[in-house]
């Protein structure tokens, strides 16, 4: 399945804004947010579409709906940044929340938190987080979401590793990962350089 950088201006503009250590807490969340809606744009237009008929002031012509339900799931915490984005776009999608967290010393996943729409298995789930790292925590959450009988997921995030694309498309090769940037790799703490940071910490204040 792909991998599909979203190239665009703005895209780019608002991602200085993020990795800048300069970008101050409440600019790191607009930004972030804005640069999910802009991606949101792109990684719906293959979604599947009724043919129905509508009453113009003029005449009754053919026009369409959205057939596809939506379900957003973040992954706690940071992803929650790119709800907001996500929702201005298409507002009528339920939102489902996972909670792992990545292990410091480990950087194996840890899972503490789980709520989903009832009726998940009927909905296509746009999984977000803005970091692919290792790709450990989108691999537990996707493996998790499987379990619950959900078979239509994409992945959504703002920076990914080239080695957190690997792991996850040999894991789950029928997932597409939508990224606004492949950076160049991971530290030796595993995080993503360039990269922009812990983004949990940077969009609540937290350190
Ligand atoms: C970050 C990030 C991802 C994960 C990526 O979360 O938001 O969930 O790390 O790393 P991985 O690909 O190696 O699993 P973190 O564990 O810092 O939790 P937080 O969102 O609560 O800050
Ligand atoms: N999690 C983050 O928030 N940033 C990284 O670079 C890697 C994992």
């Amino acid at each position: 399945m792909a991998v599909i950088e979203i190239n665009h201006p703005l895209i780019e503009h608002k991602m200085t804004m993020l990795r800048s250590v300069d970008t101050d807490t409440k600019s790191f969340r607009e930004n972030l947010n804005e640069i999910a809606k802009l991606m949101t744009y792109e990684a719906t237009k293959n979604l599947k579409l009724d043919t129905i008929e509508v009453t113009t002031p003029l005449m009754k012509t053919q026009a369409y709906t959205l057939q596809d339900k939506l379900a957003i799931v973040p992954i706690l915490r940071a992803g929650l940044g790119m709800v907001d984005g996500i929702l201005d776009l298409v507002p009528t999608a339920k939102v489902g929340h996972i909670g792992v967290y990545r292990n410091e010393e480990t950087l194996e996943p840890v899972y503490y938190y789980c709520k989903l729409p009832t009726d998940i298995q009927s909905r296509k789930v746009i999984l977000v987080d803005p970091m692919l790292a290792t790709g450990g925590s989108a691999i537990y959450a996707i493996d998790y979401l499987k379990e619950q009988g959900v078979e239509d997921i994409i992945f959504m995030c703002l920076v990914a590793a080239p080695e957190g694309i690997a792991k996850l498309l040999n894991k789950h090769p029928h997932v597409p990962i939508y990224t606004a940037k492949i950076d160049q790799g991971l530290n030796e703490n595993g995080y993503i350089y360039p990269g922009l940071g812990d983004c949990g910490d940077r969009i609540f204040g937290t350190k």
